[in-house]
């Protein structure tokens, strides 16, 4: 226990020192501290482990936004996030088998059981639909083309339901969407067999045109 606390302690001070020569260096280089400062913050995994769910999440807001709501665009809001996609994508990441272009780095740094406090801290928090511009013709196109293409797994438009399991789509960020959707259709991201039909059918009934009339109907959905 005393050793432990030493070796805290001993931690602790590394970080300040850390801080403190980061700041002086950054400083001397006329350049704003915090950026600077942040890395040495989020060193020693030590005092991150049996951290809480808030403090774990804090990590994230830099490009999540605060609570998971993203300030956009190529970021997806992950407040409300589902909790068992959550854990799921995050396993994904880490193991190399979800593609991503930032996140299979990040998720390396964390256990099963930081990502289930994650997970159930996101699901807590409020989503907020990112506001956007849309083009109201191709909106109204998009949600017939969602509902015969798309609606039967991702229920009312992709909005977040009560009993199921869903993805977000209503109210993401347009640049994620379609980014992902490119994903997708290129391969480089993997989908559900079922899906794969589905998208692919729509794909090569509606063209590049629907996939534009799905991403504005859902920046349509508020
Ligand atoms: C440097 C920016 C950055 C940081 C920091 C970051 N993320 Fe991400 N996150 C992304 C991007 C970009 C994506 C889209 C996938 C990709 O390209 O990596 C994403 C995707 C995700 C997704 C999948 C969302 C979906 O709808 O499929 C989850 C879950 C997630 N991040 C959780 C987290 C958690 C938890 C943290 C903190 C421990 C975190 N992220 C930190 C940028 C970031
Ligand atoms: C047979 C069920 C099914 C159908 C039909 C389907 N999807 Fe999906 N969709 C899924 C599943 C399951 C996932 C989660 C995939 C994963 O875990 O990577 C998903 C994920 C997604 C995602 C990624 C969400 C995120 O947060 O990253 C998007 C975007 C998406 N689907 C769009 C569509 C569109 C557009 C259509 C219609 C053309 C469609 N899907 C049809 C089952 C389906």
């Amino acid at each position: 226990m005393a050793k432990k606390l030493i070796k805290l302690a001993l931690l602790v001070s590394a970080v300040s020192i850390g801080l403190a020569t980061t700041a002086f260096a950054a400083k001397e280089e006329a350049k704003p501290a915090a950026p600077a400062a942040a890395p040495a913050a989020a060193a020693p995994v030590e005092l991150v482990s049996g951290a809480s769910a808030r403090m774990l999440a804090e990590t994230c807001a830099g490009c999540h936004g605060t609570d998971g709501v993203s300030g956009g665009p190529a970021t997806p809001t992950i407040a409300g996030l589902h909790g068992e996609y959550f854990v799921e994508v995050m396993k994904g990441y880490r193991d190399g088998t979800a593609y991503a272009t930032i996140m299979n780095r990040i998720a390396k740094g964390y256990t099963d059981e930081e990502f289930s406090k994650l997970a159930s801290f996101f699901a807590g928090q409020k989503f907020v639909p990112a506001e956007q511009k849309f083009d109201q013709k191709l909106a109204d196109a998009g949600a017939k083309i969602h509902d015969k293409w798309c609606e039967k797994c991702h229920a009312e438009g992709g909005k977040i339901l009560a009993d199921e399991e869903y993805y977000i789509l209503a109210g993401q960020w347009t640049p994620y969407l379609k980014y992902t959707l490119e994903d997708f259709k290129s391969g480089a991201r993997e989908m559900p067999k079922k899906m794969k039909e589905k998208f692919d059918g729509m794909v090569k009934k509606e063209g590049d045109k629907g996939v534009d009339a799905l991403l504005s109907y859902y920046a349509s959905q508020k």
